[in-house]
């Protein structure tokens, strides 16, 4: 591609995703093809000359545009949002086209010196205690995997890398806990078995005294406990985990604590919401993902430890064409995380902070917790809706019930009338099961969501209860 074709299709394609922004919402929010629709339409090999830029465009159109979901819709409720923003966007496209490998300082020295500002910024931002030291993952659940990896090397004195585990090692987390956790275990060697789910209060937390007594039992047995995970925000129904309990237990048996707040974490950016943080102190591992809540396109976790030594004592690897003069002065990501290469994520994220401020984003977070709190304030007015769960941040969790029809029947009902809500087009809500119960989800932290998507929702969800019920 000469550079004015470049020129012109880049022109082209900002000019597209800037009327994309705006327009979204006549697409449906769920994409309506079916399977193997879009493979269909695609030739099966690959063309042996270059093609125009026209026709890929043109064919991006119409074979691939049908089979989008639109995250970006401001009817999007389903699982947790993934937000972009404009500004991220663009620091998205300026990454690309710097295409810089930044897996070590020297291979560009800005790009970690900017990775470890922002997010000390972002520390500042959320509230967590001075010293902890971020770094940016590709996602929530390789953070977990990171954290599961280095609470494995401290359990067994560094041996496991070694040699393998050679001894039991237990991981605790909640029965709400995400599955992330579970396939971390696998590939950390731990076992799945060796994960043992605690049960939950009746606002589906972990309960502290159930976690002591199971890490009692362990001890008794000859087992390790290695590592305890809490969530801030669980999937199902942002449960929020007792984290100065777990973290007075952690810090007494001395088990690494690791905290899940893939979602719910952006909302400590509000003072009025800093107290799902409290015993934040415990922590020796954090995650949360600006690639959800905090309008930071996919792929975007801050990764925050106690003490990094441990973190690249697990990791570390030091071949000789890696080796640097600079080494014992800088930071070399390469260490931090799985991979080798690295992109330059710190900088999207630096365009966010700086284009909306701290002030800008938070706005935006204020508002989608205030919408919950009132739609979650007229399925309590309602006579047949019910809520199912607290509303810790933005996620609500309902279903309906005349408070006489079989659970069975109460689980069919609910899931047919998830099924014709998301039939509008003009939102997307997902489900989940809480206590066995078919539970519909909102969750409110698209961008764009405001009160008249969620007053629509609103109307959507009252006339499938009606048609479901009806007769
Ligand atoms: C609590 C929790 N943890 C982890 C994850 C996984 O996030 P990621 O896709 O970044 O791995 C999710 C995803 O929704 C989540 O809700």
């Amino acid at each position: 591609m000469d550079k004015a074709t470049f020129r012109k299709y880049g022109h082209q394609l900002v000019d597209w995703i800037a009327d994309y922004f705006e327009g979204v919402d006549e697409y449906p929010v769920k994409s309506r093809v079916k399977p193997g629709e879009i493979k269909a339409s695609l030739p099966g090999s690959p063309p042996s000359r270059g093609e125009d830029m026209e026709d890929i465009w043109q064919d991006f159109q119409k074979i691939i545009l049908p089979g989008i979901t639109h995250w970006q819709h401001p009817g999007w409720f389903a699982y947790f949002p993934a937000n972009n923003s404009p500004a991220s966007v663009l620091g998205e496209l300026l990454s690309a086209g710097l295409g810089a490998q930044c897996m070590i300082w020297a291979t560009s020295p800005a790009a970690e010196e900017l990775e470890e500002v922002v997010l000390d910024w972002l520390r500042q931002m959320l509230g967590l205690p001075e010293g902890l030291k971020g770094v940016i993952q590709d996602t929530a659940s390789t953070a977990t995997l990171v954290a599961l990896l280095t609470a494995r090397e401290v359990a067994t004195n560094f041996s496991s890398n070694d040699r393998g585990i050679q001894e039991s090692l237990k991981i605790y987390s909640s029965q709400e806990t995400h599955s992330s956790i579970e396939k971390g275990m696998k590939i950390a060697g731990y076992g799945r078995e060796n994960l043992r789910y605690i049960a939950t209060d009746e606002d589906y937390a972990l309960r502290p005294d159930k976690l002591e007594e199971a890490i009692q039992e362990d001890i008794k047995a000859g087992e390790k406990p290695a590592c305890v995970v809490a969530t801030i925000g669980t999937t199902s129904s942002t449960a929020i985990d007792p984290l100065p309990e777990i973290g007075e237990i952690c810090d007494r048996y001395d088990i690494w604590l690791h905290v899940d707040a893939a979602f719910a974490g952006t909302a400590a950016l509000l003072e009025e919401k800093r107290d799902l943080l409290s015993g934040a102190e415990y922590l020796d591992s954090f995650v949360f993902n600006p690639h959800k809540w905090m309008l930071t396109n996919f792929d975007c976790s801050a990764y925050f430890v106690r003490d990094p030594e441990l973190l690249i004592r697990t990791l570390a690897i030091n071949p000789e064409y890696l080796k640097t003069a600079r080494d014992e002065e800088v930071n070399n990501y390469r260490d931090w995380g799985i991979q080798l290469g690295r992109r330059f994520r710190a900088l999207k994220l630096w365009f966010v902070i700086r284009d909306y401020g701290v002030e800008g984003i938070k706005n935006i977070i204020r508002k989608h917790i205030e919408l919950a709190e009132e739609f979650a304030g007229w399925i309590q007015e309602s006579e047949e809706l019910e809520l199912l769960a607290p509303v810790s941040t933005s996620l609500v969790c309902f279903r309906w019930n005349d408070g006489i029809t079989s659970r069975e029947e109460l689980n069919r009902i609910n899931e047919e009338m998830l099924k014709r809500i998301n039939e509008s087009g003009e939102v997307y809500l997902t489900h989940t099961k809480l206590d066995d119960k078919y539970t519909i989800r909102l969750a409110i932290g698209q961008r764009t969501t405001g009160k008249k998507q969620v007053e629509r929702a609103w109307e959507i969800i009252e006339r499938a209860a009606a048609e479901v019920t009806a007769g």
